[in-house]
C-alpha cells in the first residue's frame, strides 16, 4: 500500500528527529499496537530501542516464547523478557474478587515494568502504542466515566513518574491503519490479525480463584478452541474468541469411569470496537465437534457450554 509506505517513511523521520541519539524503552505486550510501534521504532533507531516484555504468567499457550522468538530472533530487537509469573501468581493466590484481581495485576505490572526499565541506563523516552481512538477517549472522558464497570489495565502516569518523555508514533492512526502499517513493516498476517487480548490476561477468564492447575487447563482448552476456529476459517469473522474455565467441577462419565472435572464456557463475539458485541452464531455442528475435541484432548475438563450473552447486558470478558 503506497500511502502506508509514505506514512511509514515520514513516521521514521519523525521518530529520528524526536529521539536523536537517545535511548527508548518500549513496553511490549504481544498485542498488535505495541508490536507495530516497536518494529517501527526499531527501523528508525535500531539498538537505541530496548523492549520490555512483562510476562505475568497469565498469557496463552506458547505466547511468551512466540513473542520472544519473533522480536528477539526474527527482528533482532533488544528485548528484556521479564518472567515474573511467580510474583504475580503468588500475589493472586487466594484472591477471587474481580476488581481486586485486576488491581493487584495492574499495580504489580507497573512496579515490575519500572524495575526492569530502570536497568536500561540513560533511557530518556518511553514508547507507547497509543492509537487515535485512545487519544480521543482520554480527552472526551477526561472527567472519568461516572460508572466504572472494570478498572482497566494501563500504564498511564508511568512516563511522568519515571521522568521519561513519550514517543507515540501511532497516535494519528485507527486500528485498521495500524494493521496496514504492520503489514508494511513485514509483520506476519496471522500476527496482525490477532484478536485483542486483555492486559490482565487469563486472570479474567478464570472467574474466582486462580490456580496454576486451572490456568494450565485453560491454556490447553483455549488452544484447541482457537485451532477449531482457524480450521473452520472463522477466525477473521470473529472479534474475539476464548475459553473461560468455570469455578465449578461437575460429574461426567468417560469410558467406563466416573469423572469429576472442571466445566468451561466457550465465548465468541462479533464487534466493531468492543463497546457492544453480539455472540457469534456458530452452527450446532461446530459447537458439538469443538466440545468433543476439548473434552477428549484436555485433561481436567469434562463439560463444555457456549456463552450466548451479548454486550450489553453481558461484558465480553467474564470478569
Ligand atoms: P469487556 O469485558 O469490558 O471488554 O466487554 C471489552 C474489551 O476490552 C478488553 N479488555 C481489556 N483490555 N485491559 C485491556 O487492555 C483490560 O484491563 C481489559 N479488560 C477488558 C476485552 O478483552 C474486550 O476486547
Amino acid at each position: 500500500d503506497w500511502t502506508m509506505g509514505a506514512y511509514k517513511d515520514e513516521a521514521i523521520r519523525q521518530i529520528r528527529e524526536q529521539v536523536g541519539d537517545k535511548k527508548v524503552i518500549c513496553g511490549l505486550s504481544g498485542g498488535v499496537d505495541s508490536s507495530v510501534a516497536a518494529v517501527l521504532i526499531h527501523e528508525a533507531i535500531g539498538d537505541q530501542l530496548t523492549c520490555v516484555f512483562v510476562d505475568h504468567g497469565l498469557l496463552r499457550k506458547n505466547e511468551a516464547q512466540e513473542v520472544v522468538k519473533m522480536f528477539r530472533d526474527n527482528y533482532n530487537i533488544q528485548l528484556i523478557h521479564a518472567d515474573e509469573s511467580e510474583l504475580f501468581l503468588g500475589e493472586l493466590d487466594g484472591q477471587s474478587d474481580p476488581e481486586t484481581k485486576r488491581k493487584i495485576i495492574g499495580k504489580l505490572f507497573i512496579d515490575v515494568f519500572q524495575k526492569h526499565a530502570d536497568t536500561i541506563e540513560g533511557a530518556e523516552f518511553l514508547a507507547q502504542g497509543t492509537l487515535y481512538p485512545d487519544v480521543i477517549e482520554s480527552v472526551s472522558f477526561s472527567g472519568g466515566p461516572s460508572v466504572t464497570i472494570k478498572s482497566h489495565h494501563n500504564v498511564g502516569g508511568l512516563p511522568e513518574k519515571m521522568g521519561l518523555k513519550l514517543v507515540e508514533p501511532l497516535r494519528e492512526l485507527f486500528k485498521d491503519e495500524v494493521r496496514a502499517l504492520g503489514h508494511e513493516l513485514g509483520l506476519p498476517a496471522s500476527f496482525i490479525g490477532r484478536h485483542p487480548f486483555p492486559g490482565p490476561g487469563l486472570a479474567i477468564r478464570c472467574p474466582g480463584e486462580i490456580t496454576r492447575e486451572k490456568l494450565d487447563i485453560l491454556r490447553e482448552a483455549d488452544a484447541v478452541y482457537i485451532d477449531q476456529i482457524r480450521k473452520h476459517g472463522l477466525y477473521d469473522e470473529i472479534w474475539q474468541a476464548f475459553v473461560a474455565i468455570l469455578p465449578v467441577r461437575t460429574v461426567g462419565v468417560m469410558g467406563d469411569g466416573r469423572t469429576y472435572d472442571y466445566a468451561c464456557a466457550l465465548r465468541a463475539v462479533t464487534s466493531v470496537d468492543g463497546m457492544t458485541a453480539d455472540y457469534y452464531p456458530f452452527t450446532h455442528e461446530f459447537l458439538g465437534e469443538t466440545a468433543t475435541r476439548i473434552i477428549n484432548e484436555v485433561k481436567g475438563i469434562n463439560r463444555c457450554t457456549y456463552d450466548i450473552t451479548s454486550k450489553p447486558p453481558g461484558t465480553i470478558e467474564w470478569e
